[in-house]
């Protein structure tokens, strides 16, 4: 068995950090989300992994990943030239997948308990193709599918306006060797994409049983700014615990399930859990609120933070609240002694201020 993570794609919804990051590099709770994904797929017992990746951040995808050891994995890079959808991806990995069994993975999904139990269902079962569900308040923007009383596919569509189910497709799939011919038969939609809710639908016309299963637990998707707060509250919830290795004066109060990494200096400070401080921040006479990811090397003096993911060696001064953002590495927010109470702001393409 063997499983394919994808890795590729445009990230358009997560601009401008996607001009310099693969979005699957973002990090929550200061660790990729990628790097969740391959611990889920290696404690599931897959050990040989393909990761899909795009020309533009390909090469910080393998950086940061390396051969897979880290996981006891195996990990080979399979490029796709251009996003051409999820069934794109997996034609562009036929070479390495052949005949195997498979496991899909969206590099930018996440679930909770992981992928152990789905897999050991799709061994049950003889290795028929099973998707990954979740009921969902607004299935208009999603997959949605529609089950027989077996719990079998009867039939997908992408994005209905209206929806007949309110069952969304996670990014999690188990794919028989079955799936090649469907995608072989299907054509690009209206979007100019391959859609793998295509593939699937053509499965199941052609009298391939495909399976479902609803997950209970949470879903992550982080495909846009708030998806990734949202990741970053449930996963620190979920998983933060508290570890001092940083200093920590005797003015500071360090409250609930906080990680201090090594190197850290607070001074004069309150840190309210669950939060991370990655190595090395400076954290100065400032509030970190419950739910807040401070990257590597970030300094932050005379601040008010909460609810927000700082990447690293950023540099934040004299705000007295920041809350439910998303601040990109090496950026600067500070505030000019001037009385004037004017903007200057110096930021990238597709940025997205609210004062
Ligand atoms: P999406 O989030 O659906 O697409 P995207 O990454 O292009 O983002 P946006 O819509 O904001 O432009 O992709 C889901 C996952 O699959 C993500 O990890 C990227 C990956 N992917 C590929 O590897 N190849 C592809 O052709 C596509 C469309 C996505």
């Amino acid at each position: 068995m063997k499983a394919l993570i994808l890795a590729g794609g445009r990230g358009s919804r997560l601009r401008p950090l996607t001009h310099t990051t693969a979005k699957q590099l973002i990090p929550v709770a200061n660790k990729p989300i990628i790097c969740f994904v391959l611990e889920q797929v290696s404690k599931a017992g897959i050990k040989d992994i393909g990761i899909i990746v795009s020309p533009e951040t390909g090469g910080s995808i393998k950086e940061a990943l390396g051969d897979g050891s880290r996981w006891g994995a195996a990990l080979s890079y399979i490029h796709q030239e251009t996003p051409g959808g999820l069934a794109h991806a997996v034609k562009t990995a036929r070479h390495f997948l052949g005949d195997s069994y498979f496991l899909m993975f969206l590099g930018d999904n996440l679930i909770q308990g992981g992928v152990g139990s789905l897999v050991g269902d799709f061994h049950a079962g003889g290795g028929r193709s099973i998707i990954q569900l979740k009921k969902v308040k607004d299935p208009r923007q999603f997959g949605v599918a529609v089950l027989g009383p077996g719990q079998e596919v009867l039939k997908l569509v992408e994005k209905p306006k209206e929806p007949p189910s309110d069952l969304a497709l996670v990014g999690i799939y188990l794919f028989s060797p079955a799936v090649h011919d469907a995608i072989d038969r299907i054509k690009p939609s209206w979007r100019g994409e391959l859609e793998i809710t295509d593939a699937i639908q053509e499965m199941v016309e052609s009298g391939c049983r495909v399976e479902a299963r609803v997950l209970e637990g949470w879903w992550l998707d982080t495909g846009k700014k708030d998806d990734i707060l949202e990741a970053n509250r449930v996963v620190l919830d979920e998983y933060a615990a508290r570890q001092v290795d940083g200093q920590v004066d005797a003015f500071s109060e360090v409250a609930g399930r906080v990680n201090i990494a090594s190197g850290v200096v607070i001074t004069n400070s309150i840190i309210r859990g669950p939060a991370v401080i990655g190595e090395n921040a400076v954290v100065k006479d400032s509030f970190i609120g419950p739910y807040t990811a401070i990257g590597k090397g970030t300094v932050l003096e005379r601040v008010g933070v909460e609810h927000s993911v700082v990447l690293e060696n950023c540099r934040l001064s004299d705000v007295e609240r920041v809350e439910d953002s998303l601040i990109g590495c090496n950026t600067r927010v500070g505030r000019s002694g001037a009385k004037r109470r004017a903007c200057r702001l110096f930021v990238g393409d597709d940025s997205d201020i609210t004062l």
